[in-house]
């Protein structure tokens, strides 16, 4: 188990323009806020601290959903874009906060083993997230010329939360990156530009990422079968 300093930084900032504006830390699955399932994992999990990374809209409301938190918590406003967000939350991290852990908000079925696995192999390896493996045919099309391919869809995966790396590195390709950062969509490919080998974790359970307005009846049912009430 890893025992050095690690902040989870919880990326909640996002506008929920897909999900019809509304914020989706506040939205309820089977009368819980995806908000309370994510903070619940990481307050059980092998973190030493949790930032989470809000909106001027939600502020309000998540802090008062984390009151009764048992580790240290903080809050800091995210930026135009996820990446920007994962930065302000990485700045406020504690100095002894050797590894980060990010996670989005909108991920509620992730598990405290899940965050630990990650956080594990990240201490090893440097940087670890975990994946799944694509299950459609993906097509990529070339910007400039129009050409379509198809690339086989066994050497594809889907990269999700946690993802997790050393501090130090994260601020290297930080340092290294920082005029771009706001096009990357997540941190293993920033973490990749710098040169860094990430440990790709595959788990069993479901880690769906709530979207979309529909994606909100399905992950009611698969929490319901987590709970064992299916
Ligand atoms: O937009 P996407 O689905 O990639 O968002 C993933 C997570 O990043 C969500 O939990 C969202 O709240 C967060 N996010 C953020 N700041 C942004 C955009 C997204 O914290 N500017």
């Amino acid at each position: 188990m890893c025992k050095i300093g690690a902040c989870a930084v919880i990326a909640a900032a996002g506008s929920g323009r897909r999900m019809g504006g509304v914020s989706k830390p506040n939205i309820k699955l089977l009368g819980k806020t995806l908000f309370e399932y994510v903070l619940e994992a990481f307050d059980s999990s092998n973190v030493s601290e949790i930032v989470v990374v809000c909106s001027e809209d939600n502020e309000e409301s998540l802090r008062a959903l984390a009151v009764g938190t048992k580790k240290p918590i903080s809050f800091t406003r995210g930026g135009v874009t996820r990446a920007e967000s994962v930065r302000n939350g990485v700045e406020a991290s504690a100095k002894s906060s050797t590894l980060i852990c990010v996670h989005d908000c909108a991920r509620p079925f992730v598990t405290p083993e899940m965050i630990n696995e990650t956080l594990d192999a990240a201490y090893k390896h440097g940087a670890a997230c975990v994946s799944s493996p694509v299950t459609d045919t993906i097509k990529q099309k070339d910007a400039v010329t129009g050409f379509v391919s198809t690339p086989e869809r066994a050497t594809l995966f889907a990269v999700q939360t946690p993802q997790c790396f050393k501090k130090s590195l994260y601020l290297q390709a930080l340092n290294m990156l920082a005029e771009s950062i706001s096009s990357f969509t997540d941190e293993t490919s920033l973490l990749e530009e710098l040169g860094v080998e990430v440990c790709y974790i595959q788990r069993s359970e479901t880690n769906m990422k709530l979207t979309a307005v529909d994606d909100v009846p399905i992950a009611e049912i698969l929490m319901k079968r987590k709970g064992g009430d299916l």
